[in-house]
């Protein structure tokens, strides 16, 4: 008899982002030379202080469990750094450490959510937010981000989920935001902030990106007054400083939320590792050059590939004001061409050349709302990157090829012609 799963998790969605990393690694394997712009991860090493006292750490022998909450000089640390770089007014007992900062939205769905309550979320969104309030049975309310408002969250759509939704509960916010770069500014944050209050929501604020900010800075919502008592707001040492393979990061909320997150952790993984907690704490203390530094070659690749992506005919590509994600609007292509975009994107790396692929995302993998758009990292080397963009207009000119991977794919071909306009 076949194995009965929990409807949980058979009806649990994912990140496409690791599915097509999986695909580009298969045809990789098969000797296909494939650009990866499709996950979000650094082409740059750890900074270096963090590995030093990483290797330490093994070797001191600090292999062993540590409290739940994390090591308290590590979080010392961390509250020190909000405080200092966004002027956020925490201290240790704010601060609880997790294996990234993706955990922290099942911590947050299990810490605030019961089941049938409405959690406004600004969609396209990060795939994961969605499945981690399945676990709770909680809603998702997805309100659009638009390329006409810089794809910045507004105030008037929590207005209108409390006057709508039949059990508003919380709200997901993600500045600089993952896939469009859109960047919440201090005057959207203090007006959401004064609805969220005013509604009694809890916030997520999911800030993984705050140092990847190119136009005015980055504002968190816990700096606006009030609100650390109703926000968890979450960071990580995976983008910032390169660690993404060492699974560290830590959130900030009041000191009873911070409590209640100690039990999820305890009765889940038991705590973080203490050497990537080491590793952590020196990013934080001695590799702010270099963070700035792989800060500084980020946005230099985002202008190079939104410089060259713009130059396709189909392709709008405006500079992100923040992270290193291109979301170019490439609906015209996907009408003229008959392809969902990320339908596009799979014949970029499948179908366009049987020794050459560039992979990325259709905009859809990140809801519905982002059809009609790609996502491109820029985790590759300059040079990897000019041989992307040169390769897709040739892609795009192949009409045998487009019209082969179509009849191979039903799946992916465009039923009606994206709205535009
Ligand atoms: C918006 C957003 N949230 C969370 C994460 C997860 O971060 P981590 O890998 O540090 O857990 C990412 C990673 O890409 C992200 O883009």
């Amino acid at each position: 008899m076949p194995v009965r799963l929990s409807s949980l998790a058979r009806g649990l969605t994912s990140e496409t982002a690791f599915t097509v990393l999986a695909m580009a690694r298969a045809l990789k394997a098969q000797g296909k030379d494939v650009v990866e712009l499709e996950i979000g991860d650094s082409p740059f090493p750890s900074t270096p202080y963090a590995k030093q006292a990483g290797i330490l750490a093994i070797e001191e022998n600090k292999t062993g469990y540590c409290p739940s909450l994390g090591l308290p000089e590590f979080r010392e640390a961390a509250a020190r750094f909000l405080k200092e770089e966004f002027r956020i007014p925490v201290g240790a007992e704010n601060i609880v450490v997790a294996s990234g900062a993706k955990p922290f939205e099942q911590y947050f769905a299990e810490a605030f959510l019961d089941p049938g309550d409405g959690v406004l979320i600004f969609s396209p969104q990060f795939p994961t937010y969605v499945p981690n309030l399945e676990r709770r049975g909680a809603r998702a309310v997805l309100a659009p981000l638009s390329p006409e408002r810089q794809f910045r969250p507004s105030a008037e759509a929590v207005e209108r989920f409390l006057a709508e939704d039949p059990q508003p509960r919380a709200i997901f916010l993600n500045s600089p935001h993952n896939p469009t770069g859109g960047v919440a500014t201090a005057d959207d944050l203090a007006a959401i902030a004064q609805v969220a209050t005013r509604g009694d929501l809890v916030v997520f604020s999911d800030e993984p990106y705050c140092h990847m900010v190119w136009s005015g800075r980055h504002e968190s919502i816990l700096a606006q007054p009030g609100m650390l008592e109703r926000t968890v707001a979450a960071y990580t040492f995976s983008k910032s400083y390169s660690m993404s393979g060492w699974r560290i990061g830590f959130a900030a909320s009041s000191p009873e939320v911070v409590a209640a997150f100690g039990k999820l952790i305890n009765t889940t993984a038991s705590c973080s590792p203490p050497l990537a907690q080491h590793a952590a704490k020196a990013a934080l203390e001695l590799d702010k050059e270099t963070r700035d530094n792989y800060m500084a070659r980020f946005e230099e690749k985002v202008n190079r590939l939104c410089r060259g992506l713009a130059t396709i005919e189909g392709f709008i590509a405006p500079k992100p004001a923040g992270t290193f994600y291109v979301f170019p609007d490439v609906r015209t292509v996907c009408n003229r061409l008959g392809l969902t975009s990320h339908g596009l994107a799979l014949y970029f790396l499948e179908g366009a050349d049987p020794k050459f692929g560039v992979a990325c995302l259709g905009g859809e993998c990140f809801g519905e709302t982002g059809a009609g758009f790609l996502r491109f990292s820029c985790a590759e080397p300059d040079e990897r990157i000019d041989q992307a963009v040169a390769f897709i207009p040739t892609a795009l000119d192949r009409p045998e090829a487009i019209k082969a991977y179509k009849d191979a794919n039903p799946q992916h071909v465009l039923a009606k012609p994206y709205a535009i306009g």
